[in-house]
């Protein structure tokens, strides 16, 4: 597998990360304080194993082999919820992450992560790192979460419609009827060369159902977990996976900027998730691992989350 822009095999630990790479992974050191062995950002979640079937419609756009006729790609999917703190209680950390690594024929594994937001806070690493700094001193006062947004918000104007998408979660039913969007722009390729910039969401099978406050307030802390637990023993949970093409003019390099909605969209296959499994050592997602047929956009905030994932990875492999 290598990543369509360097060629670089994976995992590849970079040794010396940049200044602001640790800068940002120390910045989410400090949301929460050090967990050591748990991810920086998405601490607390599990593991499933999982199966993609292809529909075969994403055969025309790129040649990557798990979206071609009659594919059937094994995949392992991690659910967590955004918190850098793992013991955080599921209905404490309000936008939820599902992230898939497709194991490719001869190996190779590829990604796609995603997040119950369909726009991200932050337009570049830049900004991303004083938005934690600014998060980081502002918890230092007594500020609740909606003031805390509320000052982001006047301070970075490009959150404001991430933030708002955040504030109007409600807590999920389950991690199986969220929807998940992997936000950034990513390439087709197909057989001809030919590039298109898309996007990719996951779509759940049942619909998106949420929690009435009522019975939110009766979740145990891991309510999310028990419920898939049980849903699996009767049925696979499954996602649509859908490609979004942009056109002339949709920015590819600004995650802060949704497409308008009337894109064309494809419907890429279906995940089946079938049973909860330990997590498989040395597992990182990283998005920009792609495979052939497939390429990173332009956008900064993509190229950046490779090296803070590594860093991640790096810190907790080492129990730090
Ligand atoms: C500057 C931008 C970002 C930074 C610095 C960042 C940072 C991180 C870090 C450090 C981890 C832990 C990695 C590990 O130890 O394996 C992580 C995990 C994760 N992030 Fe991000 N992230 C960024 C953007 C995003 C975006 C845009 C999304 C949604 C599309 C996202 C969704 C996730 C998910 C779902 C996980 C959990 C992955 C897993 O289950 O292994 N992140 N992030």
């Amino acid at each position: 597998m290598t990543d369509a822009q360097s060629g670089r095999t994976h995992p590849v630990p970079d040794s010396a990360p940049s200044d602001i790479t640790s800068q940002t992974v120390n910045a989410l050191e400090d949301l929460s304080g050090v967990h050591p062995g748990y991810r920086r950002a998405h601490a607390k979640g599990f593991c499933c194993r999982a199966s993609f079937r292809s529909s075969g419609l994403g055969a025309a756009f790129t040649t990557a082999p798990h979206m071609q006729e009659q594919a059937e790609t094994p995949a392992i999917v991690r659910f967590s919820g955004v918190s850098t703190n793992p013991a955080m209680a599921d209905l404490l950390s309000p936008a939820k992450g599902m992230a898939v690594q497709f194991t490719l024929p001869g190996g190779d594994v590829t990604y796609l992560v995603g997040a119950t937001v369909p726009v991200f806070f932050a337009r570049t690493p830049e900004s991303f790192l004083d938005i934690m700094k600014t998060v980081n001193e502002t918890r230092e006062g007594e500020r609740g979460p909606i003031d805390l947004i509320r000052e982001i918000i006047i301070h970075f104007s490009e959150s404001k419609e991430s933030l708002l998408a955040v504030k109007l979660l409600k807590p999920p039913a389950s991690y199986a009827a969220c929807h998940y969007y992997c936000i950034h722009t990513y390439l087709f390729l197909d057989s001809q060369g030919n590039a298109r910039p898309v996007k990719f969401e996951w779509l759940p099978e049942g619909g998106v159902e949420t929690l009435s406050i009522k019975d939110a307030a009766q979740q145990p802390e891991d309510y999310l977990m028990d419920e898939l637990r049980l849903r699996l023993e009767t049925a696979p949970a499954v996602f649509q996976l859908d490609a979004i093409f942009g056109e002339a003019g949709d920015p590819t390099d600004d995650p802060t900027r949704a497409w308008p909605d009337d894109r064309k969209r494809v419907i890429l296959g279906h995940l089946y998730v079938t049973d909860i499994i330990e997590e498989p050592e040395g597992l990182l997602m990283d998005p920009t691992v792609m495979a052939e047929g497939m390429a990173l956009s332009d956008d900064p905030i993509l190229h950046f989350r490779h090296s803070t994932y590594t860093d991640s990875y790096n810190r907790r492999s080492a129990g730090q």
